[in-house]
């Protein structure tokens, strides 16, 4: 009887252990061909593997998308895989992944997507300015300027200034779905009582009381509010106010991924415009009769590159400082006109350039460059990594002249979009500004009990 049972025992294991390993086989054998099903499904279908980042589209109501930095090394073209193919020189490779037969009259990413977003942005947006009095000892630093904005970081000036005439101003802000801080950084680094050494302070102070004053910086830790700013001081000026820099919108000149002030997707790049009245409607691509040029002060590696490397050259025209000649007729007379980076990515060189038809060649490795997730900048400019300094001629002459002509047009089509006035005008600097602070609204609000 016990025999019997322990064969039984031994005879049911064998079989259990059999059947065990049968089954742990079959998973397992099932796991695996799932697994190179899905691979070859997704290899098959997906983007994944041979396209960039550009593909990646805004949605409509979703609020961040951005397009990564432009490394014309390695970002291919929008619908062309030519990049993974073909294995060849940095030139070459160059030309395929940005100009190359792909030149196209498209400007932006996704018009449609651009169009239908822009109008709800300006049908429903909303701003709630914190108010300050004509006669607060800050009034300067708060309030806008009463003249017409010029220089170099009139940006600030005329979007506040803008701002608080246009439709988008609540005084409920029970309605609002961003607030604005409205201290001017460049003002409070002129304003004697505070100065460069006193900023961080101020806005320290400042924000001590209006989150003491107002209850809404306290109920999303200040997620949705924003300031301005173009001078490059702003880059400190948070140092001492952690959530404006980790949560609030900074709407910013100095728009690089470098620093750790600023935060790309949640942060704007300010396009840098140097006011210009009486600019010439253009002229014609033929009579650019120049490659390319530079002026500026050699306040960098990347330009003191520049010159060592074609500071004599006869087309590639370097000059340290300021022409001899008319700045207007240089950005007039060249194909190309060059931004190199200096103390800051950002400089009024693209906006200049931009104003004059001059097709911008942008130097300024991971600069966030304005606008960059609703405008292709690849269709309006040539972007060229530092390293690249050496091969700018190569570059520039690879580029043919039909290539040439859509790039220039394409500026024509982009220059309203860098351009501020004292009234604006749809799709204006000021308008691009407020849809990027529109794809970034927040609708996260904690209700605070008291
Ligand atoms: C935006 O709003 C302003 C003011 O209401 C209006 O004049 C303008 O036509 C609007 N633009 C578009 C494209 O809807
Ligand atoms: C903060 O409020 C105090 C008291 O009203 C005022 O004296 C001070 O100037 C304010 N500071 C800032 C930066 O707004
Ligand atoms: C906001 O939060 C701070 C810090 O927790 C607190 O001192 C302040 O009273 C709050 N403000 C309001 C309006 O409740
Ligand atoms: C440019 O030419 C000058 C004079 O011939 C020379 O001194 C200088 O080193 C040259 N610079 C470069 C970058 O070749």
């Amino acid at each position: 009887m016990a025999r019997s049972i322990l064969l039984l025992y031994s005879f049911s294991r064998r079989r259990l252990s059999d059947s065990l390993r049968s089954f742990f086989f079959i998973p397992t054998g099932l796991a695996l061909i799932t697994s190179l099903f899905i691979l070859f499904y997704i290899s098959s279908t997906s983007n994944l593997f041979n396209q960039s980042p550009l593909h990646f589209k805004h949605s409509i109501g979703s609020s961040l998308i951005r397009v990564p930095p432009q490394d014309p090394l390695k970002s291919s073209f929008r619908n062309s895989d030519k990049f993974q193919e073909t294995p060849v020189d940095a030139v070459a490779q160059w030309k395929l992944g940005s100009i190359g037969n792909n030149v196209n009259n498209e400007v932006f990413h996704d018009i449609d997507i651009f169009m239908e977003n822009y109008k709800e942005m300006n049908r429903s947006l909303k701003i709630y300015v914190y108010p300050h009095r004509r006669d607060d000892p800050f009034a300067n630093v708060l309030l806008p300027v009463d003249f017409e904005p010029g220089g170099n970081y009139a940006s600030e000036s005329y979007f506040k200034k803008v701002l608080l005439k246009s439709h988008f101003i609540t005084e409920d802000p029970s309605e609002a779905d961003l607030f604005y801080l409205p201290f001017s950084i460049a003002r409070l680094r002129q304003d004697r009582r505070v100065g460069i050494d006193g900023i961080q302070d101020f806005i320290k102070d400042y924000i001590f009381n209006i989150s003491h004053s107002y209850p809404y910086w306290n109920r999303t830790g200040g997620a949705d509010h924003f300031y301005v700013a173009c001078h490059s001081i702003g880059r400190s000026a948070m140092e001492k106010a952690d959530e404006v820099k980790f949560n609030a919108i900074q709407v910013v000149c100095s728009s690089s991924y470098f620093l750790s002030g600023y935060v790309a997707h949640k942060d704007v790049s300010l396009p840098q415009i140097w006011p210009r009245q009486d600019v010439p409607s253009s002229v014609a691509p033929s009579k650019r009769k120049k490659l390319v040029f530079f002026a500026g002060s050699i306040n960098s590696p990347v330009r003191e590159k520049l010159v060592e490397v074609w500071g004599n050259d006869s087309e590639i025209s370097v000059n340290s400082g300021h022409l001899k000649t008319p700045y207007a007729d240089a950005l007039l007379g060249s194909k190309f006109c060059l931004h190199v980076k200096g103390f800051e990515v950002n400089t009024a060189r693209i906006g200049d350039a931009l104003c004059y038809g001059c097709v911008p060649v942008i130097i300024a490795n991971h600069y966030d460059l304005p606008f960059a997730d609703i405008l292709y900048w690849k269709s309006f400019s040539v972007i060229v990594a530092t390293l690249d300094i050496p091969l700018l001629k190569e570059v520039l002459q690879g580029i043919s002249f039909d290539e040439y002509l859509t790039l220039q047009s394409n500026v024509l089509k982009v220059r309203k979009h860098f351009r501020w006035h004292t009234s604006p005008v749809d799709f204006d600097a000021f308008y691009m500004v407020m849809y990027e602070l529109w794809l970034r609204r927040s609708s996260v609000r904690v209700r605070l009990s008291s």
